[in-house]
């Protein structure tokens, strides 16, 4: 790996927007007290965003006073990890393209030498009009799909010389290409449709191209709607994106568009209960091992918790919660295994709420503002 120093020039200072300052103090929650530390990394890459792609000094001394860490360990931590730049990128794109044996074998040469004849001949210099950079990089986790280039948030897969260029070419036009194989083939399924597992009722899982044409958000809360042509595409062979026979895509209907529940009808001896919380009849086709959580008809002293401070849930998904009776962290807080895999089944959440561990955050958050309010 070669030698990552900072740049020569640096702004005078640094401080998040408004926005992202926000943003930062609820990360710093999901930490124990002691162990804010925990998020450097992610605050470092927040302030790389904010910061037109790169991470100027003055960034790394101001996380380090938030998370009252010694300002050596935070330059350590952005000198290690290559997703954080350390000089000014490419407006348009900054290039990692992975220099790693599979990718090497592969054709990432080609890759290299476009990018010098494009862009810069050396790594880490901007084109002549500021809107390119490139560098290589150590492997990226894609090794299946060699060679490939990560460019921001993005990576693009089983590149040749020429599809590079046409990738160059649509950014350079302003455009943001199709992100994944640059080929006809689905993540790493073989090229022109599967060999194996192809009965499609096997495939109700997630995928990226299905969630983004049913308009869900992702991890980072950030909503993908899907594009006209995502919509309409075909995905690998599949003329229907979804891939799945009638019954089968009616049960993957949107997130944003929960089966209504009869079983939302208030319980007779629940109503008497001044929270108007009920424990809501479970419908007759609830699987074993689920059980659907209480629900409100409607937020306490007409005030929702604003549940977007969960990571993970952005407004689309907050309204699920909200028309399926969610308006509070005490409630997620309580949520059992059962409830969670009745939320993961039935709202289409595909175990997000595990993975992105919406009860701990909610237990924090409760805590949080209980603390705030002196209880
Ligand atoms: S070797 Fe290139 S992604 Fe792993």
């Amino acid at each position: 790996m070669a030698v990552r120093r900072l740049a020569q020039q640096q702004p005078e200072s640094f401080a998040f927007s408004p926005e992202n300052l926000e943003w930062a103090k609820r990360q710093i929650t999901k930490y124990p007290p002691g162990r804010q530390a925990s998020a450097v990394i992610p605050l470092l890459w927040r302030a790389q965003e904010q910061h037109e792609g790169w991470l100027p000094e003055p960034a790394m001394r101001y996380i380090a006073d938030m998370l009252e860490m010694p300002y050596i360990r935070v330059l350590e931590v952005a000198t290690f990890y290559t997703m954080f730049q350390l000089a000014p990128v490419g407006k348009k794109a900054h290039v990692q393209v992975c220099g790693t044996t599979p990718c090497m074998l592969r054709g990432a040469g080609d890759l290299i030498d476009a990018c010098k004849k494009r862009i810069a001949p050396h790594q880490h210099e901007l084109s002549a009009d500021g809107a390119f950079s490139w560098e290589e990089v150590e492997c990226l986790g894609a090794c299946v799909n060699a060679p490939m280039v990560q460019v921001f948030s993005d990576t693009y897969e089983d590149l040749t010389e020429d599809s590079f260029n046409a990738l160059l070419d649509t950014f350079e036009r302003g455009g943001k290409p199709k992100p994944g194989p640059q080929i006809d083939r689905l993540y790493s399924a073989p090229e022109g449709g599967f060999t194996s597992l192809t009965d499609p009722r096997l495939d109700q899982g997630s995928s990226s191209e299905r969630e983004a044409a049913e308009g869900v958000e992702t991890g980072n809360g950030h909503h993908v709607e899907p594009t006209s042509e995502e919509a309409s595409a075909e995905v690998a062979g599949h003329p229907d994106p979804t891939g799945l026979p009638e019954e089968a895509a009616t049960r993957a209907q949107p997130t944003g568009e929960p089966k209504q529940e009869p079983a939302t009808a208030e319980a007779p001896e629940a109503s008497a209960k001044a929270t108007h919380e009920h424990a809501v009849a479970q419908p007759e086709d609830v699987a074993e091992g689920e059980a659907k959580p209480a629900a409100l008809d409607s937020p306490r002293n007409g005030k929702p918790d604003d549940l977007k401070r969960i990571s993970g849930i952005g407004a689309k998904i907050e309204k699920t919660l909200n028309e399926n009776g969610i308006y509070h962290f005490d409630q997620i807080a309580g949520w059992s295994d059962e409830n969670v895999a009745w939320l993961d089944n039935n709202l289409k959440l595909r175990g997000r709420i595990g993975r992105e561990e919406w009860v701990h955050q909610a237990q924090a958050l409760q805590s949080a503002d209980a603390e705030g309010k002196g209880e």
